[in-house]
């Protein structure tokens, strides 16, 4: 028998991401609103949770990082406005720290269910920590799923964004633990002529399709 349920398609990289118009601490905001600079559309489980806070903390410290490379942070939990002012306020209070970014009151969780950021083995009532990296275009770039117990680590999404920016530019890859200033990998030839010419191209090359440059 055919499943009467809708199927939701979820985010995927390389294609755009899900359209929304939401309401969120900053008045509504749309997708379309971020055309033109990076997003990072991210879900935290609930708000007055102590991890959370902890994140919360975390990405505010970092935005000033973001805003230098063109990213935008937008939040989202299955909290109501009057919930993540509250909780915005309190964090200012207890902590010292200004919150600067929106962050969206899905109560509906139409935006967390066509981004897929419910995982309803570990809740049904909470979205999971999902980051969403999405390119000035409106394309899906990157995507970080996290455990409700397990706080994101904000170098590894700063690094994320340097990489995909790197590759945008430049048209390279970056290897494992890679840093800004560190050697890029090299796209590995794709004819037998240009691996046999790979070696003696100026690259510093372990073998014709391990190239590595410096930038
Ligand atoms: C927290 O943010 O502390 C948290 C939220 C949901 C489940 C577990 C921890």
């Amino acid at each position: 028998m055919e499943s009467q349920n809708t199927v939701t398609r979820l985010p995927r990289l390389g294609e755009p991401a899900p359209a929304f118009d939401a309401e969120t601490t900053h008045g509504r905001l749309k997708l379309e609103d971020f055309r033109g600079s990076w997003l990072v559309l991210f879900s935290h489980p609930a708000d007055f949770t102590p991890v959370c806070t902890t994140e919360f903390i975390a990405f505010a410290e970092i935005a000033d990082d973001l805003q230098k490379r063109n990213v935008n942070l937008l939040g989202l939990s299955i909290d109501s406005t009057y919930s993540h002012i509250a909780w915005v306020r309190t964090i200012e209070e207890k902590f010292g720290v200004k919150i600067p970014f929106p962050i969206i009151a899905d109560l509906n969780k139409e935006v967390a269910t066509a981004y897929g950021m419910i995982m309803p083995g570990e809740s049904t009532t909470e979205t999971s920590r999902a980051v969403f990296v999405i390119d000035p275009e409106g394309v899906t770039r990157a995507m970080i799923y996290y455990p409700l117990t397990t706080g994101r680590n904000m170098d590894e999404i700063l690094r994320l964004i340097d990489a995909l920016r790197t590759h945008d530019e430049h048209k390279v890859a970056t290897p494992a633990n890679w840093r800004p200033g560190d050697k890029v990998i090299v796209p590995p030839p794709k004819t037998a002529e240009d691996a046999a010419a790979r070696m003696s191209e100026g690259y510093e090359c372990t073998d014709w399709f391990f190239c590595k440059k410096a930038l």
